[in-house]
């Protein structure tokens, strides 16, 4: 497993685009100022359609700015070489991404009033996704099947480490005034309450006519043709089966995948793993 992955602190990265020493200096020297913004997410969670929706916020839903620049160039990916790099030089306000667990993001930000959005989504729907995405790819070790996978994921032997670790230690800061928590459920049961919910937080207002703007641009089947954010730009040098980012779109879909056995098995780590947390804390148990 060593060899295919870039490991720093016993978490596992992507081997390509990621560097151990970045990864500490990122931790460890990068300062975060007040008027940042950093979506928060273990992957898979619907970190983009996030991105998309706080792009189309910004520009009270005119859609240029979506449809010209990539998201990765919109939105850097902290803790990727050429993110971190881009974010240490931009002047002004910063809107990012990052995976990192809670103990591996820059400490900076428990002394800054930056704001952050942490974005939670059901976990097995979350191994189904990343269990295709990362699969296909050159990025990862690849599982021969979806049983192996599985396993990995339950283990935490996966990109980022375990989805247990990441949602326990990253709530443990949902009381903070300046940090959000939402779930990508709630995201598609009630897509403009979530985008109304964003823009309180960042003290945003919105006209209703912008409002269904940003709703429209990131609906999934607009997502899905704008090349700009469906990753279907990204060379085939880089990855040569491509990154299907827009799969389905869907809550639920792990009961397409997961036999009776697997469903159990994941029911039981979840409760001991996630024991504690008040009821009503995952809207999908
Ligand atoms: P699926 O693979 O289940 O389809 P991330 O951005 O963190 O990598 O997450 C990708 C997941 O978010 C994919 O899930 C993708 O389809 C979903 N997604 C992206 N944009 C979406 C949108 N506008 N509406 C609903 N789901 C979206």
């Amino acid at each position: 497993m060593m060899s295919d992955y870039t490991w720093f602190e016993g978490i596992a990265f992507p081997a390509i685009g990621f560097q151990k020493e970045i990864l500490k200096d990122v931790r460890d020297k990068f300062v975060l100022k007040e008027e940042d913004l950093i979506i928060l997410t273990y992957p898979k969670s619907g970190t983009n359609w996030l991105a998309e929706i706080i792009c189309l916020i910004q520009t009270k839903g005119d859609p240029k700015w979506v449809q010209s620049v990539p998201i990765w160039e919109r939105t850097p990916w902290l803790e990727t070489d050429i993110g971190y790099s881009e974010l240490i030089n931009k002047e002004g306000p910063r809107l990012m991404n990052s995976h990192l667990p809670m103990h591996l993001f820059p400490k900076s930000l428990f002394s800054s009033k930056s704001k952050a959005i942490y974005l939670i989504r059901n976990p097995r729907d979350i191994l189904v996704s990343g269990y295709f995405f990362w699969g296909k790819t050159n990025l990862v070790k690849n599982p021969e099947s979806l049983g192996t996978y599985f396993e990995w994921f339950l283990k935490g032997n996966v990109l980022f480490g375990s989805w247990f670790e990441h949602v326990r230690g990253w709530l443990s800061m949902r009381e903070w005034d300046n940090f959000l928590v939402l779930y990508y459920e709630d995201m598609k049961k009630d897509t403009k309450g979530t985008i109304k919910k964003i823009c309180d937080f960042l003290g945003k207002k919105l006209e209703p006519d912008e409002l269904d703007l940003v709703l429209k641009y990131s609906s999934f089947h607009v997502m899905k043709e704008n090349n700009m954010t469906n990753f279907s730009i990204i060379g085939k040098d880089v990855i040569p089966n491509g990154m299907n980012l827009m799969r389905k779109g869907t809550t639920g879909d792990w009961k397409n995948h997961f036999t009776v056995a697997q469903a159990e098995a994941f029911d039981k780590v979840f409760q001991e793993k996630m024991a504690g947390f008040p009821p009503g804390m995952f809207p999908w148990e």
